[in-house]
């Protein structure tokens, strides 16, 4: 279970966070922060981070006074998120360990591109969310027209040659990011994410495009 995920991200968790920033050019923290903002949460509200990795949505949730659970198929991505003081819980996040209707609100970063079943791992995760309650997810997008082009220069030649200098782990993320991305927005263009998540069992779904498409943002209600 979970073995292609675990075999990625198990070389490269002490150093995720820094490169992971680097490498989107500085974006990737600016889409976590507002996916967060926009999902205007209560003080104390309970919130399961899920693809938690090394909790930097976690800590954007604490900052708000959540009370915050960290849940990632990866011991090692845990461990940082774990130093911060956040109660984590190893876990696939296609069966989450939790009841029904257990948390406020939910938030994902970068996860549906690593399960099999995008559409039935959404339904697990909207399960433990109580009516009412927010889903919030960051992915990476696929820049359109001309800066799609850039964009495949950077994910086919930047990002592997990078990944190489980088060494540990890194080079095997800057080869497999660029066609992962693609595949997911193939299987499914902003249209057909907005149909996913409604089909889940959320309402009021709603996506953003940011840094000329590099980014993705997705929200929704449990109805
Ligand atoms: C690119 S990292 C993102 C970490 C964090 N969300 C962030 O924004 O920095 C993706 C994370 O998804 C986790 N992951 C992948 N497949 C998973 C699964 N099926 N269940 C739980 N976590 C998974 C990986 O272990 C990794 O930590």
């Amino acid at each position: 279970m979970h073995q292609s995920a675990r075999r990625l991200f198990t070389p490269i968790a002490p150093t995720y966070q820094r490169w992971a920033t680097i490498l989107s050019l500085g974006q990737d923290p600016r889409w976590r922060a507002e996916m967060v903002a926009s999902m205007n949460l209560e003080t104390s509200a309970r919130v399961l981070d899920v693809a938690a990795g090394n909790g930097a949505i976690a800590q954007l949730l604490a900052a708000r006074g959540c009370r915050v659970i960290a849940l990632d198929q990866s011991r090692e991505m845990l461990g940082p998120a774990r130093q911060r003081g956040f109660t984590a819980v190893q876990a696939g996040a296609e069966w989450l360990p939790f009841d029904d209707d257990a948390f406020d609100a939910l938030t994902l970063g970068y996860l549906l591109r690593y399960v099999a079943d995008p559409a039935g791992c959404l339904r697990e995760l909207v399960r433990v969310v109580r009516p009412g309650g927010m889903i919030g997810m960051v992915e990476f997008g696929r820049p359109r027209s001309a800066w799609g082009v850039l964009w495949w220069l950077y994910t086919r030649a930047v990002l592997p040659a990078a990944g190489t200098l980088l060494g540990s782990g890194w080079s095997a993320v800057g080869r497999f990011l660029g066609p992962s991305i693609d595949a997911f927005h193939r299987r499914y263009p902003d249209e057909a994410v907005d149909a996913l998540w409604q089909s889940a069992g959320l309402s009021e779904v709603r996506h953003v495009r940011r840094s000329l498409g590099g980014g993705l943002i997705v929200w929704g209600r449990k109805a």
